[in-house]
């Protein structure tokens, strides 16, 4: 009985290194300096993070360091101010529809700012101007538009996002590799 009772003891402390390792392990310089962002994280860790990185090209892959879907401006600051603390590469994704994956940042570890609940769409019919949010998608931009009245020509795909469409930076750099492959 006595041995049993100090084997127990002993477990018990052996149980509370563990914790505590585990809440070292936890806290990394990234986990803690991400620490007051409003949207979700997801670490690679994450039983969803690999659905959350998959589009139609399955060839190329990339594993971001963590997935940041930015609630506001603020978180979005966060990230970069993050990023540039730890000195990490760091990139935004509003549609995700790079075939080269730079809606990944085209290669591992980066610091992904997904932008898809930056979705404000605010249309000033007399100005006609519209305040789009980096994280729509060009279907739900054509809803809003034509509902009052207005369109922009952006293409046919619904689930490309206003981000990288708008910059235009991606499709530049798929024709710059595909002319230098040949
Ligand atoms: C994993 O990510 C999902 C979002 O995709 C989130 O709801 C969940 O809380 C995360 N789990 C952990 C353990 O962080
Ligand atoms: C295009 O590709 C070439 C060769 O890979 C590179 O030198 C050049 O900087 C690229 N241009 C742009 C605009 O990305």
């Amino acid at each position: 009985m006595k041995s049993m009772k100090k084997l127990n003891i002993i477990l018990f402390f052996l149980w509370c290194i563990l914790l505590i390792n585990l809440v070292k392990v936890n806290a990394s310089p990234l986990t803690s300096c991400l620490s007051s962002i409003k949207g979700q994280t997801v670490y690679p860790n994450n039983k969803t993070f690999p659905s959350l990185i998959l589009d139609e090209n399955l060839y190329v892959n990339y594993t971001p360091s963590v997935l940041i879907y930015a609630a506001n401006n603020q978180d979005v600051q966060t990230s970069i101010n993050c990023a540039t603390k730890l000195k990490m590469d760091i990139t935004a994704r509003s549609g995700g529809h790079s075939y080269e994956k730079y809606g990944l940042g085209g290669r591992n570890n980066v610091m992904v700012v997904d932008l898809t609940n930056i979705n404000e769409i605010t249309i000033d019919s007399k100005a006609k101007t519209a305040k789009i949010g980096a994280g729509n998608r060009l279907g739900v931009i054509y809803d809003k538009l034509s509902q009052a009245g207005f369109l922009i020509p952006a293409g046919t795909c619904p689930s490309v996002g206003i981000g990288g469409h708008a910059l235009g930076g991606v499709n530049i750099k798929l024709l710059n590799h595909s002319f230098s492959n040949i």
